[in-house]
């Protein structure tokens, strides 16, 4: 970085907010952004908090050719009192500058973007909704820019930080979803990009995800892609499974995302002394335990999904009815707890918030 300052440049008018009972995932954006720009030899330079406005980028940008990009996602939270309050944001900065080693996208100053990021949020603030489960979600995300249509690494890049009021990522909100699991279609393989938090893994997931949601399913679990055999992850989440009161949930293999609410989750079990017991799972074990009735519960985590139950899962035409199709116990404690420390309602003694 050139200047280790971020220049502000507010809007003249500020947005009409949308009423907080009625927020969608990710429709609607705050009054400002921030960007900055990486050349050579500058490095990353020219941070500034702006207007929210269209981005005006080249046609022959790389990022419309190749898709060299990535991304994160975290929340801003409001408290009783007033304040805000980040959920582990510098776990997601580790793991956007693990993306970026992953697709050639030099490496952001994590302690800087994170000073950046507080100040767009403090400038935005009203923004944050108040509603129960509502919350600010923040979505950076670099882009290769370079004007250039042969298969490299780019040269030139955008950073940039978005911040959306949300409210439940699914319908269901936390009541069970349904999924199928996906036996055609795969997300990732070892040595391939499924850990990174990168645009066309999601890009990748569109066809299987509209096949089911076609079907009445929320969303797909992906299975290991070669044998197709051992669970991986669903479409933007994490899973989980409680069987005969032990937790399992897919052993980090390479392909699956490194979820900051999985490793939450798992500290806070630990915490409470369940058993934990991260492993590759395969699909037959797990029927296998749903048919002896051992499957007590699953559920899903993820920054957007929070915890999200399972109801049924659907594979090889059997469906796999779990806990009655109701939230189960555990997955609603670890819901409780989890946005209680979040949303400031009970004391954090894992020092999550900031
Ligand atoms: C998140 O949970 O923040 C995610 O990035 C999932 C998303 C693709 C909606």
């Amino acid at each position: 970085m050139e200047e280790w300052t971020v220049k502000i440049n507010r809007c003249a008018v500020k947005k009409e907010k949308p009423h907080t009972d009625q927020l969608e995932f990710g429709r609607v954006f705050t009054d400002h952004m921030f960007v900055m720009d990486y050349s050579e030899p500058l490095g990353w330079h020219d941070a500034r908090i702006i207007p929210y406005q269209p981005l005006s980028i080249d046609p022959s940008a790389m990022i419309f050719h190749y898709g060299q990009s990535v991304f994160e996602g975290l929340k801003a939270y409001q408290t009783p009192e007033g304040e805000i309050q980040l959920f582990r944001p510098e776990k997601n900065l580790q793991r956007l500058n693990k993306s970026n080693d992953r697709l050639c996208i030099p490496a952001v100053d994590e302690a800087f973007i994170l000073e950046a990021l507080k100040q767009l949020i403090y400038l935005d603030k009203e923004w944050i909704p108040t509603a129960e489960g509502t919350s600010l979600y923040i979505r950076p995300f670099i882009i290769s820019t370079e004007p250039y249509i042969g298969v490299a690494p780019s040269h030139q890049y955008k950073f940039v930080i978005i911040l959306s009021p949300v409210g439940a990522y699914y319908k269901e909100g936390i009541n069970p979803v349904k999924i199928a699991v996906e036996n055609q279609y795969v997300r990732a393989v070892k040595g391939g990009t499924g850990e990174a938090k990168t645009g066309g893994n999601y890009a990748s997931s569109l066809k299987a995800q509209e096949i089911c949601a076609q079907k009445g399913f929320a969303q797909v679990l992906w299975l290991d892609g070669v044998e197709k055999k051992y669970i991986e992850e669903v479409g933007s989440m994490n899973v989980f499974f409680k069987i005969n009161g032990k937790v399992y949930t897919p052993a980090l293999n390479g392909s699956i995302l490194e979820g900051v609410t999985r490793n939450s989750v798992i500290q806070l079990l630990q915490h409470w002394d369940i058993p934990v017991i991260e492993e590759r799972i395969s699909m037959e074990d797990l029927y296998q335990a749903y048919v002896d009735g051992n499957l007590e519960e699953a559920f899903g985590t993820g920054t957007a999904a929070v915890i999200s139950p399972i109801g049924q899962l659907s594979w090889e035409g059997k469906d796999l009815i779990i806990n009655d199709s109701q939230t189960g116990k555990l997955a609603k404690s670890l819901y409780t707890t989890l946005t209680n420390i979040q949303y400031g309602k009970e004391a954090d003694p894992f020092n999550w918030v900031e």
